[in-house]
């Protein structure tokens, strides 16, 4: 059965693995690991991978040097005694007929923090710069490098011995292979720099090294960015030399093309490209790859519908797909397209909040739209309710559709009001935000799952103490979301102030010089900055933190900074509003507390978040029935606390 995907659904040989189909889970940082070593929860995460169809699963970075942790809990494949955490995976992965290969890593001078808050030497091949991690590297001496090379050997030995099945040496995104391959990284003289044999010197001997310490069964692949972007970055044309050089060797068994580099920052938003980038995107660097080499090519990047993975395979752009995000924003992704149910896929819609966006604060991988993902261990045993409720549920944006769904597949019967014409909530607002169109497929999904559990929906019906006397529900949920918060300052009936629905909605009257009062810090101000300067208005944005976004995770906020210093957006770090009269809006730095005046203001944008719609749960507080508050009426977050709330109810009342 293929579902309409032939291509896709047809098994290929890897080197010795033998891959069912075409999809790939590629490598990705999970922070499910404890003290570098794998737990119960990181081998559930990656079984449910396996579960959901994937032929293959690639584990995240594994270092092969001690010295060399990307970061303190980086897991190593540096002791013997890891052997037995591996094999524990590989047991889990195979008993789903899925392969599972570690990604074999070294950092170079990409060390992104020591075991204790300290700074530690990072080692590369030259004394080069990283603008990112602002650090200066050590150049390895040679018989580092030799040392190096021997360890990568040791982790592909320690992989095999534990069942793994193969390995991937990550030579991407800028990492220590990158650092040797590159002219701007490596600066040396010696046998590891210099002309082009020279700096691919570095993989050949690692991809000698660990074939002769792993057996013919153990399959070995490369990882590379087909352009890394950057200034001092890889272009596609030498990538596609080294990979057909390498391909020549007969060592490697596949070339895995992916795009970006992580020691520059507009460079880096690329390897996790955000909404609004153009999907697919690493397709036609794969397909030069492909072209330049006889082994399998694997192609990763923003591919999140089974109908462009069916296109790149069937066009012979690339043979493997990989994903990461849509296979954790639906993990039975392979499964629903292979049984041409495509249509009830959770599509990922790149917000990178709950994955990247968790990473780079130091917590567990999660999607917004599938809170399970790296909670498999909390959602695995959820079981039919014992006694089944009648629910009223107040409010069908995120939480409301969520606990709708969760409780309705538990056998509870479900009645979902909408006071709005529309279901959704603040998601039909969030989604008009230039760039945030794909935010809307938060709702498709959750739309679908409601109208295939046939929940009784209401719209234009607001829920009051009346409507639930007379219809006696056993319990009642309360969702009732958020409104635009507005805060109170001087001489605000001197200014036109508008707040961000306004103008989303449409019909505000905008001056053509705007400032915004970002206190939210969050995707809004930006969003209006671009907007209001798309249509050819000056806009500042003074915001209460470090950087406007500052709450939007980093590979998203970025390139829309760029987009907005392009369009002459002017930024204002460090303010709160005070006050305004007339066309002054008065400003304080909230450091120093000194007074800061922006003049020649026709309109202010109060981007303050937004305030709890509880009405409803107080006028409940003395109600002889079971109330339940969740998500933003409770306290104003993201569209991710309202989803995980929603869940988490649903499978508990
Ligand atoms: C949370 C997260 C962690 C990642 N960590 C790794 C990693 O350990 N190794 C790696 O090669 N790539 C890593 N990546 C990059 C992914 O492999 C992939 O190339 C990228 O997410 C783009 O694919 P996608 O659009 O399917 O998500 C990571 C991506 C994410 C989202
Ligand atoms: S959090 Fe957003 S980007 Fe990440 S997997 Fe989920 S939908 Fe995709």
């Amino acid at each position: 059965m293929s579902g309409g995907f032939p291509h896709l659904f047809s098994p290929l040989a890897v080197g010795p693995m033998r891959l069912g189909n075409r999809v790939v889970v590629s490598g990705h940082g999970s922070k499910l690991q404890k003290g570098g070593r794998l737990t119960e929860a990181y081998i559930a995460y990656q079984a449910a991978r396996a579960a959901g169809g994937a032929a293959m699963v690639t584990t995240e970075i594994l270092m092969v040097d001690e010295r060399a942790r990307y970061n303190a809990n980086s897991i190593v494949v540096t002791r013997d005694e890891i052997i037995e955490d591996f094999a524990r995976l590989a047991g889990a992965i195979h008993a789903h007929d899925s392969r599972i290969v570690g990604q074999l890593f070294h950092p170079g001078f990409e060390l992104t923090g020591g075991d204790d808050g300290s700074i530690r030497v990072a080692w590369a091949p030259s004394a080069v710069a990283n603008e990112r991690r602002k650090l200066v590297p050590r150049p390895m001496p040679a018989a580092m490098i030799e040392e190096v090379v021997g360890l990568f050997g040791d982790g592909g030995r320690r992989l095999e011995a534990a069942g793994i099945d193969g390995a991937e040496v990550v030579a991407s995104h800028g990492y220590l292979p990158a650092q040797f391959l590159s002219e701007a990284t490596n600066r040396r003289d010696d046998r590891w720099g210099g002309s082009f044999d020279n700096r691919l010197r570095f993989l050949r001997e690692i991809g000698r090294d660990i074939r002769a310490k792993t057996g013919p069964g153990f399959a070995l692949g490369l990882r590379i960015s087909g352009s890394e972007h950057g200034l001092d970055a890889l272009g596609d044309d030498i990538v596609v030399e080294v990979c057909r050089a390498l391909d020549a060797d007969n060592v490697w068994d596949w070339f895995s093309v992916t795009l970006g580099a992580s020691a520059e920052l507009g460079a880096a938003d690329a390897i996790i490209a955000p909404m609004g980038s153009e999907p697919n995107h690493a397709v036609p660097l794969a397909a030069r790859v492909k072209a330049a080499v006889d082994a399998p090519v694997i192609v990763t990047g923003r591919i999140n519908q089974p109908a462009a993975a069916e296109e790149i395979v069937a066009s012979g752009q690339a043979d493997l797909v990989g994903m990461v995000r849509g296979l954790i924003a639906d993990p039975q992704w392979p499964n629903k397209a292979r049984a041409g149910r495509a249509d009830d896929i959770r599509v990922c819609i790149a917000c990178n909040q709950a994955c990247i966006g968790h990473n780079h604060k130091g917590f567990a991988v999660s999607c917004i739209q599938n809170p399970v993902s790296g909670r498999e261990i909390e959602f695995r045993d959820v079981a039919p309710a014992t006694d089944a409720k009648r629910i009223l549920i107040a409010g069908a944006g995120p939480a409301g559709m969520k606990a709708a769904v969760a409780a309705a597949e538990r056998g509870h019967r479900v009645t979902l009001c909408e006071a709005d014409e529309r279901i959704g909530g603040q998601v039909l607002l969030a989604q008009l935000l230039p760039g945030r169109g794909e935010f809307g497929g938060v709702l498709t999904n959750l739309a679908r799952e409601i109208a295939q559990r046939g929940i009784e929906t209401r719209t234009r019906t607001r829920v009051d103490r009346a409507l639930i006397e007379a219809e006696g529900p056993d319990a009642v949920v309360v969702a009732t979301g958020g409104a635009p918060r507005r805060p109170a300052f001087e001489g605000d009936d001197t200014i036109t102030a508008l707040d961000p629905w306004q103008i989303l909605q449409g019909g505000a009257n905008v001056g053509g010089r705007v400032l915004i009062a970002d206190w939210a810090a969050d995707w809004t101000a930006l969003g209006i900055a671009e907007l209001l300067a798309r249509e050819g208005r000056h806009v500042r944005v003074a915001t209460s933190a470090s950087t406007a976004g500052e709450m939007v995770p980093l590979y998203t906020r970025n390139p829309w900074l760029a987009r907005l210093h392009d369009l002459g957006v002017e930024f204002l770090p460090y303010l709160r509003l005070f006050g305004a009269d007339g066309e002054t809006v008065y400003l304080q730095h909230i450091l120093s507390g000194a007074a800061v005046l922006a003049e020649d203001v026709d309109t202010l944008v109060l981007s303050y978040g937004q305030r709890a719609n509880d009405n409803l749960l107080a006028d409940l507080d003395d109600l002889d029935v079971e109330v339940h508050g969740i998500g933003d009426c409770l306290a104003p977050r993201t569209a991710e606390e309202a989803i995980l709330e929603g869940l988490r109810l649903g499978v508990a009342i």
